[in-house]
């Protein structure tokens, strides 16, 4: 059985998926709440099913099963009729306009953008550690960072964002967190907030990529249903995932010192460190839930019902032995040419196939950013806990450490 909550498994589930793996292509696992689903963790399957248009990514309650009764119920369902909740012919042109607002140079053009709010940050961090001696950089960069950025992203004014992070912390924390009404609360705001916003838009278009995406009218463009659910899906993409990365980088450069004095002499290292940061600590730990449309046969006689849950497991096809020798070692120069015999195969972090992650380059434009001038303004930065005691986000979707406490010598 597969407790999600339990705190040693969010810490650390390595373990576990490696004996799921050693098993066969994939498992089905009993979870604590009584379902059953099949994980995939080997990485030939995980890129074969995510490839597979007989795995739906179109929920079960939105095919008429559940059906929401309260007003938050409501904002729920309709925020979550996004684009990685659909399946092709829809996906497909939800999916197209996405990637035009989503260019390569429109993203590069948001890096001055992510310098000067990384430079605020940064001096918010040497504020805490000279009043106080400590800081928690997830607090204080890893969580602030993405969270603005995607307000870059949505143009929400700056006098919103603390509304906006104080919402997306309600929602996106673990169940336990908050009384329901705080959560139901926080959804419903949401939903408001976004509904307002693109009034105000489709009025008075801004720089920002919603804004163009607002505006893209091919093929009809997107309805403002459609739009709203692109706003949250944005919004919860782009920030626990990238979250996830900033802390977890920063916490494996302070426990690889080596490998921190590398990045600091060679500042060419970073693009490695990241990838390698990517692949060894998965921020999504599993892509989105598919179904079975019908039943699959998969490669060593398995068979998937129709109807199952399916779960791919990235941060265990991350680990695959057969693709990453010493899978569990954190070692950047994977990722460097002129590694022989190491060199890794593109790792699976931002997913595969048709859903492969709309946010990427930004995602890693902001680690590339951050990373190099946390350590350069902080050269004496130190881990104040004992890593093996630092909790993580419970749950099978992003994996995050939810401290990384420091101080400096
Ligand atoms: C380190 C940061 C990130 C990681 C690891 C990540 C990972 C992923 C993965 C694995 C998927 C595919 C999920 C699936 O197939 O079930 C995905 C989809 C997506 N991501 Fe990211 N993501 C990151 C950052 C971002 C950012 C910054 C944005 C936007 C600003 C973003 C927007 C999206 C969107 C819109 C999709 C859905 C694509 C579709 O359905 O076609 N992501 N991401």
């Amino acid at each position: 059985m597969l407790d999600p909550l339990d705190p040693a498994f969010a810490r650390d589930p390595y373990p576990y998926y490696a004996s799921l793996r050693s098993r066969g292509p994939a498992a089905r696992v009993r979870l604590a709440n009584g379902t059953h689903a099949w994980l995939i963790t080997g990485y030939e399957q995980t890129r074969a099913v995510l490839a597979d248009p007989r795995f739906s990514n179109v929920p079960a309650q939105h095919a008429g099963r559940r059906k929401a009764d309260s007003p938050a119920q409501r904002a729920r369902a309709c925020l979550a009729q996004h684009m990685l909740n659909s399946d092709a012919p829809e996906h497909t042109r939800l999916r197209r306009l996405t990637a035009a607002a989503f260019s390569p140079r429109r993203v590069d053009a948001m890096g001055r953008r992510i310098e000067e709010l990384s430079t605020q940050l940064l001096a918010g961090l040497a504020k805490r550690l000279k009043e106080d001696g400590t800081t928690d950089l997830v607090d204080e960069l890893a969580f602030p960072l993405p969270v603005l950025v995607i307000g870059e992203v949505l143009g929400v004014p700056e006098s919103d964002r603390n509304d906006l992070r104080d919402w997306t912390y309600r929602v996106g924390s673990p169940t336990d967190a908050f009384e329901q009404g705080v959560v139901d609360d926080a959804w419903i705001r949401l939903r408001d907030y976004f509904t307002a916003l693109i009034a105000d838009k489709r009025r008075f278009p801004g720089d920002d990529l919603f804004s163009v995406l607002i505006h893209d009218a091919t093929d009809g463009g997107l309805d403002d249903d459609e739009l709203l659910a692109m706003a949250f899906l944005l919004l919860f993409a782009g920030y626990e995932t990238t979250m996830s990365l900033l802390a977890s980088a920063s916490l494996l450069m302070l426990t690889h010192p080596q490998e921190l004095a590398a990045a600091i002499s060679h500042p060419e290292r970073w693009p490695a460190v990241v990838e390698e940061t990517l692949r060894h600590a998965s921020p999504l730990e599993g892509a989105t839930w598919r179904r079975a449309t019908e039943d699959v046969n998969l490669e060593g006689g398995l068979t998937i019902p129709a109807g199952s849950s399916v779960l791919t497991v990235l941060a265990a096809a991350n680990r695959d032995p057969d693709h990453f020798p010493d899978p569990d070692v954190f070692r950047p120069d994977r990722h460097m040419p002129g590694s022989p015999g190491l060199r890794a195969r593109p790792h699976m972090a931002f997913g595969h196939g048709p859903h492969f992650c709309v946010g990427s380059r930004l995602a890693r434009l902001e680690a590339l950013i951050a990373l190099p001038r946390l350590f350069a303004a902080f050269p004496g930065l130190r881990l104040a806990a004992d890593p093996a005691d630092l909790p993580y986000r419970p749950g099978l979707l992003v994996r995050s450490p939810r401290l990384v406490p420091v101080t400096t010598e």
